[in-house]
């Protein structure tokens, strides 16, 4: 097939779609009362957690002198700068004690700031809110939340740094051409197991979906659950900025993932999943085996991507296909539309229209 697109030249902020949030580091890893460093879309942050367990995230640079904050000390609801001694309120940045300042001196502390961006804990993330700079004082949205379907259910974790800017990231992730490639092994499948694929995508807000359907017989899902006995459907998401959502249902059972794909810098970002199910949950060692599979699979994309990243550095001319890169084109059309929408202040204008129906070979 003749390649009939390449990808979009580098877009403004390096192509990382602010307006959204993020997670920036494992809930576990900011205990009470500490702080740690993060950086999310170019930005140096300080973390941290106040004496309740409310979690904040601020700039890491002080509005004085530029020494990043995290050096400081934390008490309670103040951090205070290693330099000077400025303190500030975690939650809202703002100044509360210049050591230096006597009375009588005209500075208003109260209107010095620390840049603060809103932070949440959900799903074992921290997670932080990086507005539009033009609309920092916009309250944010809720954070994101992992669908689950009963009260009990298993969750764990797993992340993996990519050399790769988040777009990279993000078309590896939805790319479904590479599966006999990459993530070959002789129990699973080989290559010689491809075979031509049909799935109709349909446009949802922010994204679009593969309608619901029966996963193929040397998928994940179907190897697992087939045991049950009952029909199978899965439903796969992919949401902007940076989300896919895969979410199996057999009859009560059911297993719910999302990955995301997060911007660090210009060309680094860091894919985390995280999954739940309800399913086997009386298996010992259940949490151990699946992290096992999905560390493997993970790994598998890394390694690729940091292969990968040693031909990009070059800038050499990609392309994307129809139609196993056409939900890639999607995404690309989904950003462009998303920053005109902002830019114009009018609705989005979705790229899909409607139910479209792919195929390839995988
Ligand atoms: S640099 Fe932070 S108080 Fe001076
Ligand atoms: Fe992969």
């Amino acid at each position: 097939m003749e390649p009939d697109s390449s990808l979009p030249a580098e877009q403004s902020d390096a192509g990382m779609l602010r307006g959204f949030w993020y997670p920036a580091l494992f809930s576990t890893a900011v205990p009470c009362g500490r702080m740690r460093q993060a950086m999310l879309l170019g930005m140096p942050l300080v973390i941290g957690r106040d004496a309740q367990g409310r979690p904040f995230a601020l700039r890491d640079s002080c509005p004085h002198r530029g020494m990043p904050l995290s050096y400081g000390r934390l008490d309670g609801h103040h951090l205070e700068c290693s330099y000077h001694g400025w303190r500030f309120d975690v939650h809202s940045g703002q100044c509360r004690e210049i050591p230096s300042w006597v009375t009588g001196d005209k500075l208003k502390v109260e209107r010095i700031y620390a840049v603060h961006f809103p932070a949440e804990d959900q799903d074992g993330y921290v997670w932080v809110y990086m507005p539009d700079s033009e609309r920092r004082d916009e309250p944010a949205p809720p954070a994101p939340r992992l669908p689950v379907f009963s009260s009990q259910y298993r969750l764990t974790h797993l992340s993996a740094n990519l050399p790769v800017s988040v777009d990279h990231g993000i078309i590896g992730l939805m790319d479904p051409a590479h599966g006999p490639f990459v993530h070959q092994a002789w129990w699973w499948r080989t290559r010689r197991s491809i075979q031509q694929k049909e799935k109709t995508f349909e446009p949802i807000p922010n994204g679009f979906r593969i309608q619901a359907h029966k996963p193929s017989a040397n998928s994940a899902a179907y190897k697992l659950l087939g045991v049950y006995g009952k029909p199978i459907t899965t439903t796969i998401e992919f949401v902007l900025p940076n989300m896919r959502f895969e979410q199996i249902h057999c009859g009560d059972n059911w297993f719910s993932s999302r990955a995301t794909v997060t911007p660090i810098t210009a060309n680094e970002c860091r894919i985390d999943f995280c999954a739940a199910w309800n399913v086997f949950r009386h298996v010992p060692f259940m949490v151990s085996i699946f992290r096992i599979f999905a560390r493997m699979f993970i790994g598998q994309d890394q390694r690729t991507m940091q292969k990968q990243s040693e031909g990009l550095k070059y800038n050499p001319r990609l392309m994307l296909i129809d139609d196993a890169d056409r939900p890639a084109k999607w995404y690309f059309q989904l950003k462009q539309a998303y920053l005109e929408s902002k830019r114009t202040g009018q609705p989005m204008r979705h790229p899909i229209s409607g139910p479209v129906t792919l195929r390839w070979r995988s």
